[in-house]
């Protein structure tokens, strides 16, 4: 039987399993896919079992998306731009990393609205997950994307490293940039259940801007209801965590799956 995993640690609050499980079942497909705690001095010697033990692959979490990159046999160019891997992939009898994660964030925003203007994005945070968001937006031809961080250093570092069309903005200049933006983004862990809500001004978004939230719990985050409030398109963050399954689970059991309402509700019922 083919099987497949998510690595963690802690892992119990992954979504995968009853992603994965929904459309092994969907599809009649007779596979298994589990979460495996892997705590991070084990991860060497997990991933240099995932052949022996026959798995087809699996996704990775955190907080091993990049310490099992340099333990990969071959890297697709958006794990190496990104510097993260998300997804295990056995084929040939090498370890393939790949990263599916900026690939479901513009598939969610695709699928749901017509990405006409690309003149300027506005991106808040400056952390692994808009690393992702941003080689998406280049690869979707956006003229410009605008990072704010806390911590400017690491949205300067974002600049040097994917080039013009990135400009770092100082975190207090957050509600001055969105003048002009066609697609605003938050990859900061802010308005997550739990954590400090974000605190912005959209009095300067266009009301046509796009606004996305790449943080799932709650699915409508303060930023999303003060977005939509006023009239601007919004993207909740589950779409995201759906969409970036669909080629992983294609090249691990062989049926490109389908996302659909049925499985966002479904999905939405195991947020606790
Ligand atoms: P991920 O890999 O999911 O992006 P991360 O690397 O921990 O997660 O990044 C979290 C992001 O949320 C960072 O941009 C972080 O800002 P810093 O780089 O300054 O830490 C941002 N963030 C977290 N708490 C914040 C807060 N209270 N105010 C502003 N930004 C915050």
């Amino acid at each position: 039987m083919r099987n497949a995993f998510v690595i963690g640690h802690p892992v119990a609050h992954s979504l995968s399993p009853a992603l994965h499980n929904f459309w092994l079942k969907q599809y009649g497909i007779e596979a298994g896919y589990s979460a495996i705690d892997v705590a991070p001095e084990s991860l060497e010697d997990f991933i240099h079992n995932i052949k022996n033990e026959g798995y087809v692959g699996g996704n990775v979490t955190l907080p091993h998306k990049v310490s099992v990159l340099p333990l990969m046999d071959a890297l697709d160019e958006a794990a190496e731009t990104i510097g993260a891997v998300n997804t295990i992939i056995v084929k040939d009898k090498k370890l393939h990393g790949v990263n599916t994660d900026a690939y479901g964030f513009i598939e969610n925003i695709k699928q749901q609205h017509m990405l006409t203007n690309k003149d300027k994005a506005v991106l808040l945070g400056a952390g692994g997950a808009a690393k992702a968001v941003i080689h998406a937006l280049l690869k979707e031809g956006f003229a410009q994307i605008m990072v704010t961080n806390r911590t400017k250093s690491k949205a300067d570092d974002l600049q040097k490293q994917f080039g013009d069309k990135v400009v770092s903005v100082g975190w207090e200049n957050r509600n001055s940039i969105l003048v002009d933006t066609d697609l605003l983004v938050n990859t900061t862990s802010l308005g997550l259940k739990g954590n400090s809500e974000l605190d912005i001004d959209l009095a300067l978004l266009p009301e046509t801007s796009i606004v996305c939230d790449i943080v799932y719990n709650p699915l409508m985050t303060s930023l999303l209801l003060q977005a939509k409030a006023r009239g601007n398109p919004v993207v909740d963050g589950l779409g995201m965590l759906l969409h970036q399954a669909v080629p992983a689970f294609e090249a691990w059991f062989g049926v490109r799956p389908d996302v659909n309402t049925e499985l966002g509700a479904y999905m939405l019922e195991q947020l606790v």
